[in-house]
């Protein structure tokens, strides 16, 4: 299981400075992580874009970018923050469902498209005959831990469908345009022979296209949150794909720059979010023993969504000594605000064994950094955006982004 990235006392003197929930980011385990992405094997060069769609919080586009990250955005909106962030145009690429309403001014101010459809392609083309453009397929093969992470094969529409070449080809001449990436996405998975077999169909596509240059992997690098999951090494999944472009470059004489764009492995577990153990309730003895928590699905919608897991610690100045199962419920009036849901089954409940709690204890989530922030029922209940802070190396600790105020939740609306 992710190791727990707070003790006690840092927690209280987070709450005592900000209150909670909060969101807390581990600096050393964020650069950790973009040091071991860009060591993904690569024999003719390589660029990690981190998908900023799993945590899009300016500090942390930053650091990355220190690191010497590039970036993909999955709309014009997450291209515009980036740009707002100081990030370089040229370090943006676009693969997104919805072509942006601004791709034009996007475009032309450096940032790169992968056009996911036919319709999306049509319009490039029609916006900037005789340029460069990059092309999202889907390969036939998807992977994930369940339906709604799967993101390839017949059930998924992202990309285009790799049968489609005819009908590319069509568009591409009539305007003139020049297929300089291959792109594909297939999901989460930690498997050495899912990403072998999703590379080399992928593979097939460059080929397809002989003025492709770069060969994008897309991201979907498992994390294990908790004991029971399997991660990635990236190292081990790295070789054959390696093996694969050199093999490819022997047969072509076509040597592929190859890029990858993962969100999750770089911020999963260099994040938890921090709550506190508002009341305790219980259904009598053939029921479940609850405890709610300051927080839920307006902070992190994983688990009400997927029956995503994710450890879960009690904090306590002296630790109890004993155990209950527990179900640990967030703070929404909606009952699937479960952050304890069987695994993969968001309509299960699975009690945890966790230290006897009572109100006021803090409950650390972890493995809240990708897919958390990002990706909430922000303001249901009308619960404000809550704070991030980033804890650095030295043990000291910055505001990464302020609570929301209730003034700023109401700000658009009109009597
Ligand atoms: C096009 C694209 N690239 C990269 C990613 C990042 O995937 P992950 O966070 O699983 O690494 C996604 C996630 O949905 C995606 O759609």
């Amino acid at each position: 299981m992710a190791e727990s990235i707070l003790n006690y006392s840092t927690a209280k003197s987070l709450s005592d400075d900000y209150g909670t929930p909060l969101y807390v980011y581990d600096e050393t385990r964020l650069r950790e992580q973009a040091k071991a992405a860009l060591a993904f094997p690569a024999p003719f060069g390589l660029t990690v874009r981190y998908a900023m769609k799993a945590i899009s919080t300016r500090a942390i586009l930053k650091l990355f970018d220190e690191e010497g990250l590039h970036f993909d955005a999955s709309s014009g909106y997450e291209a515009d923050r980036l740009l707002l962030a100081g990030i370089a145009a040229s370090k943006i690429t676009i693969s997104t469902q919805e072509l942006p309403d601004n791709f034009v001014d996007l475009v032309n101010n450096g940032v790169a498209i992968n056009a996911c459809s036919l319709d999306q392609l049509e319009k490039y083309g029609q916006a900037f005959p005789g340029s460069e453009i990059g092309l999202r397929f889907n390969p036939g093969l998807g992977s994930g831990g369940t339906n709604r992470t799967n993101v390839g094969g017949p059930a998924s529409s992202f990309g285009i469908w790799y049968e489609k070449l005819d009908a590319i080809r069509e568009i591409v001449s009539r305007h003139d345009l020049t297929v300089v990436r291959v792109h594909t996405h297939i999901g989460s998975g930690s498997d050495p022979a899912v990403w072998t077999r999703a590379a080399s169909l992928s593979l097939k596509m460059a080929e397809a296209f002989d003025t492709v240059r770069f060969f994008n992997l897309g991201g979907g690098y498992k994390v294990a949150r908790m004991d029971d999951e399997t991660g990635t090494d990236l190292q081990v999944i790295g070789q054959p794909i390696a093996d694969l472009l050199r093999d490819f470059a022997d047969r072509t004489g076509r040597e592929l720059h190859l890029e990858i764009e993962p969100g999750t492995i770089m911020t999963a577990n260099a994040a938890a979010l921090l709550a506190s153990v508002q009341d305790v309730t219980d259904t009598g003895s053939e029921g479940y023993q609850f405890l709610k928590l300051d927080t839920g699905m307006t902070e992190i919608l994983r688990p009400s969504l997927y029956g995503a897991q994710h450890p879960i610690y009690i904090l306590q100045e002296s630790p109890s000594e004993s155990t209950q199962p527990v179900i640990i419920v967030g703070h929404c009036c909606e009952s699937g605000d479960i952050l304890t849901p069987a695994p993969a089954d968001p309509e299960g409940l699975a009690p945890r064994d966790l230290p006897v709690a009572s109100i006021g204890d803090f409950a650390l989530i972890g493995g809240a950094g990708a897919y958390c922030s990002a990706m909430s029922a922000k303001n249901y209940n009308s619960f404000p955006e809550v704070a991030e802070v980033l804890l650095h190396p030295d043990d000291s600790y910055s505001l990464i982004r302020r609570r929301q105020t209730l003034e700023q939740i109401v700000a658009n609306e009109i009597d």
